[in-house]
């Protein structure tokens, strides 16, 4: 038999490699490349000695109930999770570190073990007593979660499978440590062998697995990509350190909708539920003032109204700053460049900075207009009108595209006291009595119409 090949694996991208090297061909990352233990041999090789059985296959007409959901009670949570938690599923839970993952999966354990479910939370980073203490600031030392400190995946797996919990929850996957892998905790082998080996036993038990995932600087779970398609459901806890708000993002669901949120704020005495997000995300908008633009926006099923807000200075630099929080920068270059050549306003000599109040991130085509909105209004410094909403599609000619759930957008602006909205002039949507609705079918026209000549 063929001695078995090392192999060097990117613990940013996963890439398999066959040296060393100082650089990731495959994804361009420094120093990121380490040596793996040879995966065993499995078939593949000489299967006619060796066969398999053969799998029963199925009609695809079979009926299937729906899966049966066990709800926290975290209204928050169980709407990510698409209406609660699925037995036998595995869950990842990213996010940077300090967010508050520990903290809102305690709260979680605690609240399925109040709701009558067993819960077993096991931690690799923390002592007990630690653990005791945030439970008390809490206030839940008198649910009934049974707790556990441990790295080692042998240990854990037969102590759930001994206990057979409704769920349990693994702080976190890079501390845990298989013996049957050579390498360091946290590494790209030792951490997809525990995933694996944690999903397979999800499977297998019918116990809901919760992984709790640390995140590279450049905002993805930390380990091979591969993890996230072993489990069946990926959020990201994502925040603004300086804010108070948290939002738990369904990223991939397989028992729900995907691009859900939960909103969460972080208080004294943990992570409270934000039932009203929209109102929050405005709270602190004061007199209306340039720069700042109120976008009616949708997340997962969800309508949340956010503020868009720009300024933009002269500056001295050479390439002029583009500073952009929350937003996606490369749409917002589009948005300037579609501004420059469509509608001849010029950014040039000018710093932009842009961000979205609260610590929201927004990922929607549809803030394109709330953006422009927020840029033009900024750079004339010409406040909008206090009870305007933006939404729209811009396109690279300049001319704005309709958007999905305009009336949900719209029944959300009214329920905060808006009463005129910008849409684009293709858009299916009713203004009603007492909300007053401006169609622009490009943004030149928008330019025209808002700014004077522009
Ligand atoms: P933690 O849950 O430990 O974060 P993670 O597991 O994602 O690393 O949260 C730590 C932060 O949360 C810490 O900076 C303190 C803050 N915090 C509160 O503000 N209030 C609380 O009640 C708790 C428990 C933590
Ligand atoms: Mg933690």
């Amino acid at each position: 038999m063929a001695k078995p090949v090392t192999v060097f694996t990117c613990t940013a991208c996963g890439a398999n490699h066959r040296k060393w090297s100082g650089r990731c061909d495959a994804c361009g990352e420094w120093n990121s490349i380490t040596e793996e233990a040879p995966l065993s041999q499995g078939p593949g090789r000489g299967l006619g000695a060796q066969r398999g059985r053969v799998i029963p296959l199925g009609a695809l007409s079979a009926s299937e109930p729906p899966p049966p959901r066990t709800p926290s009670g975290i209204d928050e949570l169980d709407r990510v999770l698409g209406g609660g938690l699925v037995p036998g599923s595995a869950i990842l839970v990213g996010g940077d570190p300090g967010i508050g993952k520990s903290t809102l999966l305690l709260q979680a354990a605690a609240a399925f073990a109040r709701a009558g479910a067993s819960a077993v939370y096991i931690s690799g980073e923390e002592a007990g007593a630690q653990l005791r203490l945030r439970a008390q600031r809490l206030d839940l030392a008198d649910a009934p979660v049974r707790l556990g400190t441990e790295t080692a995946l042998r240990d854990i797996l037969t102590t759930l499978d001994a206990e057979r919990p409704d769920v349990a929850v693994i702080d976190s996957i890079q501390t845990l440590w298989s013996d049957t892998v050579e390498a360091a905790p946290g590494s790209v082998g030792q951490v997809r062998a525990a995933a694996h080996e944690l999903v397979t036993f999800a499977k297998r038990s019918g116990v809901a697995v919760i992984l709790v995932g640390h995140v590279t600087k450049d905002g993805q779970i930390a380990g091979p990509r591969v993890v996230e398609h072993m489990v069946d459901t990926v959020l990201y806890f994502e925040g603004e350190r300086g804010h108070q708000f948290r939002i738990l993002r369904a990223v991939k669901n397989r028992f729900g909708p995907s691009g859900e949120i939960g909103v969460f704020e972080m208080t004294g005495g943990g992570l409270a539920e934000v039932a009203n997000p929209s109102a929050l995300f405005l709270s602190e908008r004061g007199q209306p003032s340039p720069g700042s633009a109120v976008f009616a926006g949708i997340e997962g099923t969800r309508p949340v109204l956010t503020e868009i807000q720009a300024l933009v200075a002269p500056t001295t630099l050479a390439s002029p700053r583009r500073t952009v929080v929350g937003l996606d920068s490369g749409r917002v270059s589009t948005i300037l460049a579609v501004l420059e050549a469509r509608c001849a306003v010029p950014f040039a000599g000018l710093d932009v900075f842009l961000n979205v109040a609260g610590g929201m991130r927004v990922a929607e085509p549809a803030a394109d207009l709330a953006i422009a909105a927020a840029l033009l209004s900024a750079r004339e410094d010409h406040a909008l009108p206090a009870e305007s909403v933006f939404f729209g599609e811009i396109s690279l000619s300049g001319a704005l595209r309709p958007v999905a759930q305009a009336e949900n957008r719209l029944k959300e602006a009214r329920k905060l006291g808006f009463s005129h909205a910008i849409v684009p002039a293709g858009q299916k949507a009713d203004g009603s009595g007492d909300m007053r609705l401006d169609r622009v079918s490009d943004l030149t026209g928008f330019v025209g119409e808002t700014f004077g000549a522009g």
